[in-house]
């Protein structure tokens, strides 16, 4: 094929973002878009991938009430956190090398979340290097730390975030060992990223992204370049395990990191009211009740069904979020509603960004925004920030 028809291929592909309307249709767009292993390693999740579908169903059995002529002019989605209003009450959550879904990456991403107003929170596994996507956005982003081996390599990252200008420091305690995931098991999915025979004819399915991969960026861990050199023929799951993932740590180790990081601090991955009280304990200003996505185990409840008893065990100590299953803006007012000061959420914004690069995640954001709007006025409330748990059905 010559490179003359894959650009039009891309263009074309480019030109349907219009025809997205709903974060379902950005995920078909992307399955569309990119190869069985990229798309499986996105969409899947650990084991019987059973979490995945809880997140979704404990959402869809929140029902929110409706009180009809109320003023509802002037309605306002606009949320404080952490003592300054954002534009918008959800964080694009913490999801390694976006650059397999663009060769942009995280910096479309970011752009796209300034536009918007939305905080981005960058994982520790981004594609581009934290400081490269700093330097493209002038929004509130947050940095997402995992607990590496090595305490250098921690307190490295933690000091390069606060050079950076990173607002905010989210530790992930939810990753003692990597879950199973099944897909990227059978598809062999590693990094490098490499097309093997199972693989290739797919890939060659799918030029756009394959142009992407050779004239894009090399797909890795930026921020550990120099640390995180591995064995080409490893599974990710397997290399991190081996490399990066340090089963000693204990909520000791949070207190290390407070008394290292001024801002405010956020514990990523907790299900349970126990665990949020050892996290705002250790110092922590905001706990993500998280099961990751259903990536770490698929044993655990939807985090919408666990949300209220871990709101009510940290009181006023500390902010919650609720991160994981949010597909429409209803599921972010759903949130507030349990007591959340906001959502977050992975995988609509990274299938936005497969979809269509930065437009493709600028239109995910846009169609929670309206969402959220539209549900305002259909409930009968002006701000989001006065939902509370008078709008739910008992
Ligand atoms: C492709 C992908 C990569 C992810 N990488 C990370 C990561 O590096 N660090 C982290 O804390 N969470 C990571 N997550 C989990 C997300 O932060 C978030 O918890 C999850 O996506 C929420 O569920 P949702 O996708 O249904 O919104 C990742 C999720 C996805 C889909």
């Amino acid at each position: 094929m010559k490179l003359s028809q894959i650009s039009k291929m891309v263009a074309t592909d480019r030109r349907g973002i219009e025809t997205v309307h709903t974060v379902e249709d950005a995920r078909a767009s992307a399955k569309r878009k990119l190869p069985k292993m990229i798309w499986d390693f996105i969409d899947g999740g650990a084991d019987g991938e059973l979490a995945i579908e809880a997140n979704r169903s404990s959402l869809n059995e929140v029902s929110l009430r409706s009180k009809f002529l109320t003023d509802i002019s002037n309605r306002d989605i606009s949320m404080e956190i952490f003592g300054r209003r954002s534009r918008m009450p959800f964080i694009l959550s913490p999801a390694g090398i976006a650059t397999l879904a663009h060769p942009e990456g995280e910096l479309a991403v970011a752009k796209a979340a300034e536009k918007m107003g939305a905080i981005f929170c960058v994982s520790t596994a981004s594609g581009y290097t934290m400081e490269e996507i700093a330097e493209v956005s002038q929004e509130r982003l947050w940095f997402q730390l995992y607990l590496w081996k090595s305490e250098e390599v921690v307190f490295s990252l933690i000091d390069r975030a606060k050079r950076a200008g990173y607002e905010a420091l989210v530790v992930t305690v939810d990753v003692p060992v990597v879950g199973k995931r099944e897909r990227d098991l059978t598809n062999g999915m590693s990094l490098p990223v490499r097309i093997r025979p199972k693989n290739a004819l797919n890939t060659l399915r799918k030029p756009g992204w394959l142009m992407g991969l050779l004239t894009g960026p090399e797909i890795t861990f930026s921020n550990l370049t120099g640390i995180a050199q591995g064995d080409d023929a490893s599974s990710i799951g397997e290399y991190t395990d081996r490399e990066l993932i340090d089963p000693t740590r204990t909520w000791d180790d949070l207190g290390l990191i407070r008394k290292r990081w001024a801002g405010p601090l956020l514990v990523k991955g907790i299900m349970t009211p126990e665990d949020s009280i050892r996290a705002v304990d250790a110092g922590a200003d905001g706990v993500i009740v998280s099961n990751h996505g259903g990536r770490q185990m698929s044993f655990v409840p939807g985090v919408a069904s666990v949300f209220e008893a871990i709101v009510e065990a940290v009181g006023d100590r500390a902010q919650v979020f609720l991160d994981g299953g949010v597909r429409r803006g209803e599921d972010i007012v759903k949130a507030r509603a349990l007591g959340a000061t906001a959502a977050c959420g992975g995988r609509a914004w990274y299938w936005g960004l497969a979809a269509g690069g930065q437009k493709g995640v600028e239109r995910i954001l846009s169609i929670l925004s309206a969402d959220i709007d539209r549900s305002l006025a259909l409930i009968g409330e002006r701000q989001f920030e006065n939902i509370c748990s008078t709008n739910l059905y008992r």
